[in-house]
């Protein structure tokens, strides 16, 4: 399973194109658009100063330049919504453990410019297909709503004067938080915080109509296409973008770093960086934490052929041979290494070739390392068939 061929092939069937942004930014996108009082702008962004004293950063994720994207290039023209795809390396600076690394891979999905709930069910459908494809192991969905922007507000105020009210019993980073992102007190381990949140006022049930209808309509579509997930009113997310549908999957095959992927609507963010106002949807996945949840195992990649030198005055020769194994499609290997024609011998087998190809001054033969059969071969057009026909029995690449 070939995890970024696998996401091209999804994302790409249901009209996904590919995006590459830069891998740094200036650091006032990622502060403006991920959200000040959150963890990695706080304290997660490699940041530094380049030469000409702009202060730039590594990318802790990807929608921010997604959308920042968006509106530089006047995709709000185009035919709404405009469904992107990207993958590559973040950088958040944590501390390592298993399955958290100062660099890891995400694969992110947006779609730009509708707020309809049909792009909520068919983003967090391609998540858990892409999951289900990857092999993941014990994957769950959870998924709330966060409302507008207002709700959250009113929100916020309610939480954080309901969390004075507990002050002595929460952790000290809850209450270092609590005038400027209460809602993150949901995320906390510590007991005392857990008891206060679990009596907490819940978002969901301060909802306007119509985003309750809105949540309601994402479930409904997902029942339909019998994905399971559970209504977790405790959902918060770390970045500060999300309005309305939040989701995370996660896999019970991993430790303490359980999350596999997740996203939501950000239906302001456009917006606030610039932009029309423009609803829109998305997720990241993390590849690392998708393949140590999977059992996938790594595609062997035997060749069909492996070319010989017996004499280094022909590798010259031999080069030219490869070359024409390899335009006939046949996955092949040489001696790159000055081994004794035994050593080669040895190496082709340990690398599962199906043919060894000895090219000598003159001549060329073609062992099948199955049979062990040594045949002369006229041409390189001959060498070319009886690697394909031995490569062909025994079921080894595809020519
Ligand atoms: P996120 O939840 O911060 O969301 O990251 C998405 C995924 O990236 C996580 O579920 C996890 O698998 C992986 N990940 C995050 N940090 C690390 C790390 N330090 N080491 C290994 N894997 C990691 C976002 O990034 C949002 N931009 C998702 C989104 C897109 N929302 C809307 N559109």
């Amino acid at each position: 399973m070939e995890l970024l061929g696998t996401s091209a092939e999804l994302l790409g069937a249901a009209g996904y194109e590919p995006i590459e942004t830069p891998v740094f930014e200036d650091t006032e996108l990622f502060a403006r658009g991920v959200g000040e009082t959150t963890d990695i702008v706080e304290k997660e962004m490699f940041t530094f100063e380049d030469l000409g004293g702009r202060s730039v950063t590594l990318r802790p994720e990807a929608t921010a330049a997604v959308c920042r994207a968006y509106v530089e290039h006047g995709m709000h023209k185009l035919p709404q919504p405009v469904k992107l795809w990207s993958s590559g390396p973040f950088f958040r600076y944590e501390a390592p453990q298993a399955g958290r690394f100062r660099q890891f891979a995400q694969i992110d999905a947006e779609a730009l410019g509708s707020d309809d709930p049909s792009l909520d069910a068919e983003m967090i459908l391609l998540l858990a297909e892409l999951l289900e494809r990857a092999g993941a192991r014990d994957v769950r969905l959870r998924i709330s709503s966060l409302g507008t922007a207002a709700t959250r507000r009113d929100y916020s105020q309610e939480l954080g004067a309901y969390l004075r009210d507990h002050e002595g019993e929460l952790s000290e980073t809850v209450t270092a938080r609590i005038d400027r992102n209460p809602l993150r007190a949901f995320d906390s381990d510590h007991p005392g915080t857990r008891r206060v949140m679990e009596r907490a006022p819940r978002l969901l049930e301060r909802l306007a109509p119509e985003d309750a209808e809105h949540l309601d309509a994402v479930r409904h579509m997902l029942d339909d296409a019998g994905q399971e997930h559970e209504l977790d009113a405790g959902l918060v997310r770390g970045l500060d973008y999300y309005t309305r549908t939040v989701f995370e999957f996660t896999s019970d095959a991993l430790g303490a770093q359980s999350g596999l992927g997740g996203g939501g609507r950000y239906d302001a963010l456009v917006e606030q960086l610039g932009g029309p106002p423009t609803p829109a949807v998305g997720w990241a996945a993390g590849v690392e934490r998708i393949l140590l949840a999977s059992d996938a195992d790594v595609p062997e990649r035997r060749p069909a052929a492996f070319v010989a030198v017996p004499k280094a005055e022909g590798a010259r020769r031999a080069f030219g041979v490869a070359r024409e194994l390899r335009a006939a499609g046949l996955a092949t290997q040489m001696e790159q290494a000055g081994r004794s024609v035994k050593g080669q011998l040895r190496h082709a087998d340990r690398l599962g070739a199906c043919v060894v190809v000895i090219v000598g001054e003159d001549e060329l033969e073609v062992k099948d390392m199955r049979s062990g059969e040594q045949r002369p071969a006229a041409d390189v057009a001959e060498v070319v068939r009886l690697a394909s026909e031995a490569s062909r029995a025994t079921g080894g690449p595809a020519p």
